[in-house]
């Protein structure tokens, strides 16, 4: 399952993009201070509004994602602010998506629905104590021709991780684009 639309929509959708950086997501941004100094895995990155915020902060990020143009456009806004950062280009689909990209600190999912097969592997990527933060449309989100029942969150997602993180914080959050949720979890050392 893709999140929204394929590869293709989504590099006309990057492609089509200005020139300027989008700001980074609210409630990263108000919960920064959970996160953990060092190393950052961004998931579906898009063109980074995220990554890039989060190395202005120190983060040492990489950032994957499925479109080779959001990729670009991530470098490119990297090199103009003089920061440096790790692409890769992944297919969120495949299982095992996550193999060979190491271990981090924090892993980030924003807007993004991740499969179960690469929610139960989230663990091997994550550092003792590393932070997982996760936010998207959720169960509660009312479903359109865009946003299906399939890309919104729920809270059985993550079951397969209760064992190995601890739940530090959960928000619901409702506005005029809808109905959000916001998991913040830490492994446990
Ligand atoms: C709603 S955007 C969110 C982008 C970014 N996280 C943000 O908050 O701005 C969804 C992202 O998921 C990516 N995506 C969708 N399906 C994917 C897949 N199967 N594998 C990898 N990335 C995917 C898209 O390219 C897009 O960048």
């Amino acid at each position: 399952m893709n999140y929204i639309g394929d590869k293709q929509y989504w590099d006309e959708k990057f492609l089509s993009r200005g020139d300027k950086i989008l700001s980074p997501e609210g409630s990263l941004v108000e919960n920064i201070k959970y996160l953990k100094n060092g190393s950052l895995l961004d998931v579906a990155c898009g063109d980074g509004r995220n990554s890039i915020f989060l190395l202005e902060k120190g983060f040492k990020v990489t950032g994957i994602d499925f479109s080779s143009r959001a990729l670009e456009r991530l470098k490119n806004f990297a090199v103009r602010k003089n920061l440096k950062v790790s692409v890769k280009q992944v297919d969120l689909t495949k299982q095992d998506a996550l193999k060979d990209l190491g271990v981090f600190d924090n892993i980030v999912i924003n807007h993004y629905r991740l499969s179960l097969d690469n929610i139960k592997n989230l663990g091997k990527h994550m550092a003792e104590g590393g932070i997982l933060f996760v936010c998207g449309f959720g169960h509660k989100h009312k479903v359109d021709s865009k946003i299906k029942e399939e890309d919104l969150i729920k809270p059985e997602d993550f079951e397969s991780l209760h064992s190995s993180f601890e739940l530090v914080r959960y928000i619901e959050n409702e506005d005029d684009r809808g109905f959000f949720v916001i998991y913040i979890f830490k492994k446990k050392v």
